[in-house]
C-alpha cells in the first residue's frame, strides 16, 4: 500500500494529538487493528432497548402502555438537552435561543400527535386490569416533566392557581416549591394527607428538584429571554415560538393526555379512582389548573380562555363515544 500524501498528513496529525497527551501512537494504532467495527445493533444499545419492557401482568396491551411511557421520557431527555445547553450558557443570542426552543418545541409536537397511541391504541378491560398491578405508580411521578417545568419558567407561575396571588411577593425558593401545583394537586383539601404516590415521589426526588428550582430561578427560559436585547425580545418568530412552548406544554399536551384518562376512567354511569389517586377531572385539565409559563406573553382574555375550546370539542366527542 502506498502512503500517500493524505495518509501521512492524517498519521502526523495522531501523532500530534497523542504525543500533546503524553501517548504513543502505535499503541493507539495496535488498539485500532483489534478493535471490532461499529455495528447498528451496539451502537444504538438495540439489546438492551428491547430488554426494558418488563410488564408486570401477561396482557398484551401493558407493553404497549409501558412502551409509549418509556418513548415519552425519551423525548422529554431530548427536550432537556436543549434546555440544559440554554441554561449553561446563562446569556444566549437570538438564533440560538430560537434553534434550541423551536427542536423543543419539535419534540412536544411528536408527543401530541403520537398520544392517540394511547387514548385509541389499548384495550380498555385490559387496560383496567393491568394498572391494578401498576398502584400507586403514576405518570404523576415523572421527574423529567418536571425539570422540564423547572427549566421553563419561575416558580412563581408553577404554584398551585389557589395560592398565585397571596404568594406573589414570596421570594423564599423552599416555601415557594412547597406550594408547587402538582404537590397540592396530590393533597387532600381537608385533611392535609398526602397520597402515597405523592410521598413516594417526595421521598425519592425533592432535595433534588428543590435544588433544581433553586438553579433555575436564574437560567429558565424565561429568564434567558429576559436577557435578549429588547428588540430580539420584540421579534416575532421567537414571541412565537415562546408561545408555542407555553401551548404545547400547558394546553396541546395535557388536553392529549387528559383524553386518555377520560378515555379509560370516565363511564357515563361512574369515575374510577386514577392509581396516584389525585382528584383527576379537576387537577389534569388546563382550564383549572391555567398553568402557564409566559404569561407576560398573552392578554388577559387569552389567560382566561386557557385550555378551554379544545376541551369542550374533543373531550365531550371521547365521553360521548366511551
Ligand atoms: C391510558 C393512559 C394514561 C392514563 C389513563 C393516565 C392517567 C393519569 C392520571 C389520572 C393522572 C393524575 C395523577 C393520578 O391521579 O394518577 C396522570 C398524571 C400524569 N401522567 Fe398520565 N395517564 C396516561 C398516560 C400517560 C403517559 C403515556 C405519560 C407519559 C409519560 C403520562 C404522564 C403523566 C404525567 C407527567 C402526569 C402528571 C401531570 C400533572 O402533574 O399535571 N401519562 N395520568
Amino acid at each position: 500500500m502506498e502512503i500517500t500524501k493524505e495518509l501521512e498528513e492524517r498519521l502526523l496529525l495522531l501523532n500530534a494529538k497523542y504525543e500533546s497527551i503524553g501517548q504513543d501512537l502505535i499503541s493507539y494504532l495496535d488498539g485500532l487493528l483489534y478493535c471490532e467495527v461499529t455495528t447498528y445493533w451496539d451502537y444504538i444499545q438495540l439489546d438492551t432497548l428491547l430488554s426494558l419492557q418488563k410488564p408486570k401482568t401477561n396482557f398484551s396491551d401493558e407493553v404497549v402502555f409501558i412502551g409509549y411511557h418509556q418513548i415519552t421520557e425519551l423525548y422529554f431527555k431530548l427536550a432537556l438537552q436543549e434546555f440544559k445547553c440554554l441554561a449553561n450558557k446563562k446569556t444566549v443570542d437570538k438564533t440560538e435561543f430560537l434553534l434550541r426552543i423551536k427542536r423543543i418545541n419539535r419534540y412536544f409536537e411528536a408527543l401530541v400527535h403520537s398520544f392517540s397511541i394511547m387514548v385509541d391504541g389499548m384495550d380498555q378491560k385490559e387496560f383496567l386490569s393491568f394498572r391494578m398491578a401498576l398502584l400507586p405508580a403514576s405518570g404523576f411521578q415523572s421527574v423529567q416533566y418536571r425539570q422540564i417545568e423547572l427549566f421553563s419558567t419561575d416558580l412563581c407561575n408553577l404554584i398551585t392557581q389557589t395560592k398565585r396571588e397571596e404568594l406573589k411577593d414570596v421570594e423564599d425558593i423552599a416555601q415557594l416549591f412547597s406550594f408547587i401545583y402538582w404537590k397540592y394537586g396530590a393533597t387532600e383539601e381537608h385533611s392535609g394527607k398526602k397520597t402515597l404516590t405523592l410521598t413516594q415521589f417526595e421521598e425519592r426526588y425533592d432535595k433534588e428538584l428543590l435544588a433544581l428550582a433553586k438553579e433555575t430561578q436564574t437560567t429558565n427560559l424565561w429568564q434567558l429571554y429576559v436577557r435578549l436585547n429588547p428588540e430580539d425580545q420584540a421579534d416575532a418568530q421567537v414571541m412565537e415560538a415562546l408561545k408555542t412552548n407555553d401551548l404545547n406544554a400547558n394546553v396541546y399536551w395535557p388536553l392529549a393526555h387528559y383524553k386518555s384518562a377520560v378515555r379509560y376512567l370516565a363511564k357515563t354511569d361512574e369515575n374510577i379512582a386514577s392509581t396516584g389517586g389525585t382528584n383527576w377531572k379537576k387537577y389534569l385539565p388546563p382550564k383549572f389548573q391555567k398553568r402557564i409559563f409566559y404569561p407576560n406573553l398573552w392578554t388577559q382574555e387569552e389567560k382566561d380562555q386557557w385550555g378551554k375550546g379544545w376541551v369542550e370539542d374533543q373531550i365531550l366527542q371521547t365521553i360521548k363515544g366511551a
